[in-house]
């Protein structure tokens, strides 16, 4: 607290990332990243971008990228966006199509960086209740707003909802901006991206941060109606003009073209979610279907905290959020490699084990 505040910072309260622990030899699994690193041509790009021209500045409008993710999609480069992670595409995306003066319209369960972009922006937003088996029913979406976004597949329940429902929604919501956050399509998802040609009113963000292993080197995009990128790249230039640097840019446009080692790495991870799911419901976890490179997990027999803090103790790192009430007994697990699963699988199995035949009120020590 600092009377040199401006007012709006008093009133923030800032999203909280998942924890990026300093300690070795922890297996983690709390904030959805790659198990696996990016492939070797990401890094022959990288290198040799370490020389002299890094004392210019980089390419402002990220043109080689910006026509790598086009051509990617079969889109045009003026109807892609790139920014500084998808984070702040989306920031941008509050900013440029998302403030009017009715409220935006997201899911109450859903990635918990929206509210704040709101606050930050003055935005005014309506929390939509997700059915009780934690599904986004577009139907609730119908009512006057200034813009709607949801992720697809939604986080952190990571379920997701097909294109006939998004369609439909973009049809009855034609005066309004509807953002598709797919940051993490790649995992089983059907992406809105084709819808894009015939409505004007969609766009569609993507990262680099989870499919393609870069969550180290801070990339997205977003894709839509040239009129949407335009908006997003007034608030980028009025903002920050050279949000990619040059290692980005060149690293990117590297993992977007290497898709033998992207298919690679998608087939390992596709492989561990699979047994993964079957192993903990052989535990007697109830696992919500996944499309996303995690799983949501609850135990009936345990509290979720108290589930995430024995695997703490035992140098396994997932994410719990105390909030919503009705979302607290849940994990959320990252897919890692095939070892971290395996072990993941073995410790839930003896803390189960051992609990198995006390009540759960006396689980916790
Ligand atoms: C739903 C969702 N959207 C966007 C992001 C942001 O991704 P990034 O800024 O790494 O591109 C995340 C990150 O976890 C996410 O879960």
């Amino acid at each position: 607290m600092s009377r040199f505040w401006s007012p709006v910072v008093h009133g923030l309260t800032p999203y909280v990332p998942g924890e990026q622990p300093k300690l070795a030899n922890l297996v983690k699994l709390n904030t959805n990243e790659n198990p696996y690193g990016p492939g070797p041509k990401v890094i022959e790009a990288l290198r040799a971008e370490a020389g002299d021209a890094l004392r210019l500045y980089p390419d402002p409008v990220s043109d080689r990228l910006r026509q790598a993710v086009a051509t990617r999609h079969g889109v045009k480069p003026e109807q892609v966006f790139v920014g500084n992670g998808s984070d702040e595409v989306l920031a941008h995306a509050f900013q440029a199509l998302l403030k009017h003066e009715a409220p935006v319209l997201f899911p109450d369960i859903t990635y918990s960086f929206y509210p704040v972009y709101c606050r930050l922006y003055g935005i005014e937003y309506r929390e939509i209740p997700l059915t009780n088996a934690l599904e986004i029913r577009v139907e609730d979406y119908l009512q006057p707003n200034g813009g709607v976004i949801f992720p697809n597949p939604n986080a952190p329940t990571g379920r997701s909802i097909g294109l006939g429902a998004i369609e439909s929604l973009l049809r009855a919501n034609a005066s309004s901006v509807v953002v598709v956050d797919e940051a993490y399509v790649n995992f089983g998802t059907e992406s809105a991206v084709p819808l894009v040609s015939r409505f004007p009113n969609l766009l569609v963000t993507h990262t680099l941060s989870k499919s393609r292993s870069l969550a180290g080197l801070r990339v997205g995009y977003a894709i839509g109606d040239r009129d949407l990128i335009e908006g997003l790249t007034r608030v980028k230039d009025s903002f920050n003009s050279y949000p990619l640097d040059r290692f980005a840019q060149a690293g990117a446009v590297a993992a977007l073209e290497d898709e033998a080692y992207f298919a690679e790495t998608w087939r390992k991870v596709m492989e561990s979610r699979r047994k993964l799911v079957s192993d903990l419901q052989a535990l007697g976890f109830e696992v919500i279907p996944s499309t996303a490179n995690f799983i949501f997990a609850r135990h009936p027999a345990f509290e979720g905290m108290d589930i995430a803090r024995r695997l703490r103790e035992r140098s396994i790192v997932v994410r719990h959020f105390s909030k919503p009430a009705r979302i607290a007994d849940y994990l959320r697990i990252t897919i890692g490699t095939q070892a971290q699963c395996d072990l993941l699988a073995s410790v839930l199995g003896e803390i189960a084990g051992a609990a198995a035949s006390r009540p759960r009120s006396s689980v916790s020590p």
